[in-house]
This record gives C-alpha cells, structure tokens and sequence, in this order.
C-alpha cells in the first residue's frame, strides 16, 4: 500500500503531525507547493492520500489542492487534518470540519483536527499582527463564552498542544 501525505505548515506543527503520521503509515512526504507542481498522474500510483493543513481564520489552508482533486480520487482512502490553536473540544471545531467536505465528499473522504498550537516567534509578521489583534479582541470582549474564555487563554502567548494521541483517530480510520 502506498500513502503520501500533502501538507501545509507555516510554524510547524501541522508538519510535526505529517512528520509522525508518515512515520506510523509509511508515507511520503510532500509539502502541498511541491504538490501543485506535480502533474495530476503523479498521484495516481498512490492507494491513500493525505492532506494536511493549518487553520486560517477558520479554514483550512490550501484545501483546496486536495478537495479539487479528490472526486477523482474516490476509490482511494483519503483523508484530511487540520491543526489550529482552539483546543479539541472547542465548538468551532466541529464546525469546522464539518464544513471542509461537501456531503458527497464526505461519502469517500474524512476530515480530522489535530490540536497544533501558536509559535509567535515563526509567524509571518501579517500572521502575527492578524493573531495579536484577535487576541485583544477576545480578551477585551465583555461576557465571553467558556469557549472564548479558553480561546482567548489560548491565543495570547505561544503555546503546542501536539500529541501524537490525536492521530489515533486518523490511524483507526485509515485501518
Ligand atoms: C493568520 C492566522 C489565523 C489563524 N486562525 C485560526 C483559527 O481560525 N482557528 C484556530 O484554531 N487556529 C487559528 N490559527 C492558529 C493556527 O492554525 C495554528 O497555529 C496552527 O497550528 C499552525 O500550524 P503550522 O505550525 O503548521 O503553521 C491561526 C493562525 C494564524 C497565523
């Protein structure tokens, strides 16, 4: 069986998570800039394909390299993760993954969260000021939501929240 992993990682830790889930599958690696210079037939050997991409204001980088694609790729196994600062049991997640796949794409692919976290110090300087100004926001807002009382915990310093123990419902999926 053959597997390739397709990221997208600003800071790191959604390539941290490709880096692990590669290694537990045996998968190629590739980052999705390398992938869009790919003919289309390069994939085409590959029985699972992944695709990995970080959070960016609530969506999720790049997808659209692998939902373009993966109609066509419908008898493989496919999946997609995405890391973001909200912890796992932050509402939005669900949402989130909830709206990353169209009903029919959900009937031969599923999308998964992976709890990244935030590297100040390897943001882009727009990331940064995006994610500085969010961070006032959210801790200037009166009568905030247990969810955006962690949130705003959360996205106020540089923090990782990786752990391999949330691939493994990635890894029981791709059984
Ligand atoms: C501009 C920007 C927007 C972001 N928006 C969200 C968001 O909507 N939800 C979230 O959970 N995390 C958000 N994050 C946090 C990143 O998704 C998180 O740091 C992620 O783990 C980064 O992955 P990477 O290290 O692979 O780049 C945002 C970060 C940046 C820089």
């Amino acid at each position: 069986m053959k597997s390739i992993i397709v990221y997208s990682s600003q800071t790191g830790f959604t390539k941290k998570y490709s880096e692990w889930l590669a290694e537990s599958i045996g998968a190629e690696l590739m980052t999705v800039k390398e992938a869009a210079k790919k003919d289309d037939s390069f994939f085409d050997s590959f029985d699972t394909i992944i695709y990995g991409g970080w959070v960016a204001v609530e969506k999720i980088h790049k997808l659209d390299w692998f939902t373009n694609r993966i109609e066509k790729w419908r008898d493989k196994k496919l999946a997609v993760f995405c890391t973001g600062a909200s912890p796992a049991t932050y509402s939005g997640v669900q949402n989130l993954l909830d709206r990353s796949l169209t009903d029919e794409q959900k009937k031969y692919a599923k999308a998964f969260y992976c709890p990244g976290g935030l590297d100040y110090s390897k943001m882009s300087l727009g990331s940064k000021m995006l994610m500085k100004t969010f961070a006032a926001m959210l801790k200037n807002k009166k009568n905030k939501t247990d969810d955006e009382i962690a949130m705003a915990e959360h996205v106020a310093h540089s923090c990782d929240q990786t752990d391999k123990k949330y691939l493994e419902p990635i890894l029981e999926y791709l059984k």
